[in-house]
């Protein structure tokens, strides 16, 4: 089964063909990303109208050029997959009305996907998956959520922030620290060339049992510290050394809570700050004692695509999945 996947909730424009006829890792036939990062990095976050209208003129010549790529015709493709939520109301529908109306246009079954669930699966995407059952840590810009996975569909929620998603809390820092948007990837560059002792920060709720988060302590320390530091400017390296420590720490420190509670050995973490270069090397140092192992998407597929909304959509459809000519999408939407 062959499926194009459209993938349009916030900033990135992804488009992406799946073949599940093939052996594992090499099923995506083609992909492309459009990142607006660098038009809305102007405003210092996500503008929801420009982002619907950059999608819309992006669209079309990315779905034309993964056919090319992929050396596909209409006729090859058996379904169309989309992200349906949640996300940015009118980017959702400028990705759900292309893929339904192309669904139409060729005869074919169009099917939502949930963003949480691509972010899921996309560790799947790669040459050595992990095998179910795993606990999963999805950390992106709107969610940090612990889950036990017993297969496609299968999730049980195991523990969530209750208040700023991680990847947020990086956002928020770096707006603080005057670092550009995306926070992430600039907060951890910094924290390269600083020191993770020189602030103590706090770990939210590890005193605490259960596997709920909270960030934005952490972000209100930083945000203290920021303030109380007469030489701030020359200090941005150890305040981003230190806040990423603390939030890393947090993470892992859930993480492994979450496996001996499960009596599971293998974690998927997958999402925008499972890019993050600390966490992989810490979580390996932790996961080294208890025979462990972490599983990651291919960093391209760490932040928004197409290809996991492709390979979602295709375990949907196999599943028998598919939706009705209407089109709807959901902001907010539980997994
Ligand atoms: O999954 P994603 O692309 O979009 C959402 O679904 O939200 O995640 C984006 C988030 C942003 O908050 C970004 O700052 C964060 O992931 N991020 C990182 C890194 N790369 C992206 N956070 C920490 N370290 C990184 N290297
Ligand atoms: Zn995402």
């Amino acid at each position: 089964m062959r499926v194009l996947g459209i993938e349009t909730s916030c900033d990135e424009t992804g488009v992406a063909i799946y073949d599940d006829g093939r052996g594992s890792g090499a099923g995506l036939l083609a992909h492309r990303l459009y990142s607006q990062i660098d038009m809305h990095a102007d405003y210092g976050g996500v503008v929801p109208e420009l982002a619907s209208r950059d999608h819309i003129r992006k669209l079309v010549p990315l779905v034309r050029e993964v056919m090319a790529e992929a050396g596909c015709e209409p006729a090859d493709i058996d379904g169309i997959a989309y992200t349906a939520g949640p996300g940015l109301a009118g980017a959702l529908l400028t990705g759900a009305l292309m893929a339904r109306a192309l669904a139409y246009a060729w005869g074919v079954p169009a099917v939502p996907v949930h963003h949480m669930e691509g972010h899921l699966l996309a560790p799947l995407l790669e040459p050595e998956p992990p095998a179910f059952p795993f606990v999963a840590l999805l950390v992106s810009g709107g969610h940090t959520q612990l889950m036990r996975v017993d297969g496609i569909g299968r999730y049980e929620l195991l523990g969530e922030s209750i208040d700023d998603a991680a990847g947020e809390a990086f956002d928020k820092v770096a707006k603080m620290l005057g670092l550009n948007y995306p926070g992430g990837p600039e907060v951890s560059r910094r924290a390269q060339q600083g020191r993770d002792d020189a602030f103590a920060f706090p770990r939210p709720m590890l005193d605490r049992p259960g596997l709920d988060f909270s960030f934005s302590g952490l972000k209100t320390a930083v945000l203290t510290a920021r303030e109380q530091t007469a030489d701030y400017p020359e200090k941005v390296a150890d305040i981003c050394a230190s806040f990423e420590a603390a939030a890393v720490d947090t993470l892992i420190r859930k993480c492994i809570r979450a496996l001996k509670q499960t009596g599971l050995k293998r974690i998927v973490l997958a999402g925008g700050v499972s890019a993050n270069r600390r966490l992989r090397a810490d979580m390996a140092a932790a996961l080294r004692g208890m025979g462990g192992q972490a599983f990651y998407p291919a960093p391209a597929f760490c932040t928004d695509n197409g290809a996991m909304i492709a390979f979602a959509g295709c375990q949907r459809l196999r599943a028998g999945e598919t939706v009705g000519l209407g089109v709807s999408v959901r902001a907010r939407w539980p997994m």
